[in-house]
């Protein structure tokens, strides 16, 4: 790979963490020019490039050296530790952002009764998680099938295939819609900052650092 001298930063293409975050680097001084095909956003004052991805692709992007920084859910971020554990101890959250909070969460069917985790023994729990939710399950003591679902988790029970899932529970409404009800949270999330541990030493890196002050500058002022 041809060594980069401009900072590139991978952000959700679209979903609830876009506008958030195009208002938080807008507000850290950074403009940008978006491309036609609206996947690459050229910055127009600092040395700062979006790429525009889905948000599961985000920490790998990163990983990988394509990007230096991400705009991603913690969820997503652990997930990928978890699932690439030696790519995935190189990567760790700079910043919480502060926006796009939500729960990792199991999820019962209403009528159920749910009084721990021991309930969870033997039962199959679809999940788009299957590393946060398998940690879960190692900690609780729980054997459960986990059932790997990439999207629509909570309509699992009602097909059979799951007796329960585990989600992102955010304002609640998809629960309701799907008559299931919240029972453990696995993990609580936000929107937080992804990069390396170690930042680049070059131009990169100075960049990253002033981006970083900016960035600790206007979380302060809205706190
Ligand atoms: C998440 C999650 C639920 C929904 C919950 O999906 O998978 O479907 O949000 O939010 P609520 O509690 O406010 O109803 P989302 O559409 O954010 O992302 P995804 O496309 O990656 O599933
Ligand atoms: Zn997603
Ligand atoms: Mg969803």
């Amino acid at each position: 790979m041809k060594p980069r001298d401009r900072l590139r930063i991978a952000m959700q293409k679209s979903g609830r963490l876009t506008e958030p975050a195009q208002e938080l680097l807008a507000r850290c001084g950074l403009k940008f020019r978006q491309s036609r095909d609206k996947l690459f956003c050229f910055g127009e004052g600092e040395p700062v490039d979006l790429l525009l991805v889905r948000d599961d692709d985000i920490p790998g992007l990163i990983a990988e050296g394509v990007c230096d920084l991400g705009i991603v859910g913690r969820n997503v971020l652990n997930e990928f530790q978890f699932a690439n554990p030696e790519a995935g101890a190189g990567l760790d959250e700079l910043r919480p952002l502060g926006f796009g909070s939500c729960r990792l969460s199991i999820a019962v069917p209403q009528d159920e009764a749910y009084d721990g985790p021991a309930q969870l023994q033997g039962r199959a729990i679809a999940t788009s998680y299957p590393g946060l939710l398998g940690e879960w399950l190692r900690v609780n003591n729980v054997d459960a099938k986990v059932v790997f679902l990439a999207g629509s988790v909570e309509i699992a029970p009602r097909l059979g295939t799951a007796d329960a899932i585990c989600d992102l529970v955010s304002s609640g409404a998809t629960l309701v819609a799907n008559q299931l009800r919240e029972a453990a949270v696995v993990v609580e999330s936000e929107a937080v900052l992804a990069g390396h541990r170690v930042l680049p030493s070059d131009e990169r890196g100075e960049i990253a650092e002033l981006l970083l002050r900016r960035l600790d500058g206007v979380i302060q002022v809205r706190d």
